[in-house]
């Protein structure tokens, strides 16, 4: 059984990512730069926006946080976006989700301009992806590619069974596993699917991305698979310092020893969803 080290790929890539801030800093006289829209005070997504922007800093990016209150409406955040979609001094930005539900944030997603779209959230980039033009890739299913290449793992003519089909993970990563440069053949697996169990087992890489803390057992893994574990879900705990423990969809423990490779939580998937932020926001200086 192999650790897949998820902080330190993202801290090599990350090296390169400074190399090329500084390049573009020096060549236009300003570092990439992404905003962040928050809408209210949800406490994960407090967390998520501030890693964010500590990530932009810890490369020489620039950034900017807009904060508003959750009592602001739907035109008011709409136009709020079209000064970001026509402000030249912002390369890509994100608004965070989720929003107040008096929004509607299928509406949200798509009055961002797609070029400055660095979550690849609206659907010109969903579209592209789809059909495997040069476009923004939410950062989850990135960060596993890279994952994936990093390690050199062999990807062509396995099976990849994902669990959840979610539009920000599981939907567009059973897309890009199928394509051309992975060619893995994808099964995913959803609430209505039959005989998940049975399916698991046969998977040369399984991904379980749909939040049920511990919902992979031994018995569901096959001998010598590659688990990618997507799950971040805030379990209580009265052993930490924050009173939760981010805690994956993989029982980790009786897991990992049927494995070739697995991620841990943390420090598997997660640093990478950030790193491929920070990717995004690059291309969308440099172009793809
Ligand atoms: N909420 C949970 N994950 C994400 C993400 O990747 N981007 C945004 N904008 N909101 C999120």
């Amino acid at each position: 059984m192999k650790l897949i080290d998820g902080n330190l790929v993202a801290s090599e890539i990350k090296k390169k990512i400074v190399e090329e801030a500084l390049k573009i800093k020096n060549e236009r006289g300003r570092a990439p730069h992404l905003a962040a829209i928050l809408v209210g005070h949800d406490g994960g997504s407090e967390s998520y926006v501030a890693h964010k922007i500590k990530d932009c800093a810890e490369v020489n990016f620039e950034s900017s946080l807009l904060r508003f209150e959750d009592n602001i409406t739907e035109d008011f955040l709409i136009e709020e976006i079209e000064k970001l979609n026509n402000n030249p001094l912002v390369d890509g930005f994100i608004v965070q989700l989720p929003l107040p539900k008096h929004i509607n944030e299928q509406k949200i997603i798509e009055a961002i301009n797609p070029a400055k779209d660095v979550d690849g959230f609206h659907p010109v980039n969903v579209g592209k992806m789809m059909v495997g033009l040069p476009s923004f890739i939410s950062a989850t299913p990135l960060g596993i590619t890279l994952l994936l290449k990093h390690y050199n793992i062999e990807t062509a003519g396995k099976h990849c069974v994902i669990i959840g089909r979610s539009n920000i993970v599981g939907r567009p990563l059973s897309v890009l596993m199928s394509q051309k440069d992975i060619n893995s053949t994808v099964t995913v697996l959803h609430s209505g699917s039959k005989n998940i169990p049975e399916i698991c087992k046969s998977a040369d890489i399984l991904i379980a991305a749909m939040g049920k803390p511990g919902f992979v057992t031994a018995e569901m893994v096959k001998d010598g698979a590659v688990v990618i574990d997507v799950g971040t879900t805030r379990v209580p705990s009265d052993k930490t310092k924050s009173g939760f423990k981010l805690t994956g969809d993989v029982d980790f423990e009786n897991v990992a020893p049927k494995t070739s490779y697995i991620t841990p939580v943390p420090g598997g998937v997660g640093p990478m969803t950030r790193l491929a932020l920070l990717y995004n926001t690059l291309k969308s200086v440099k172009g793809f």
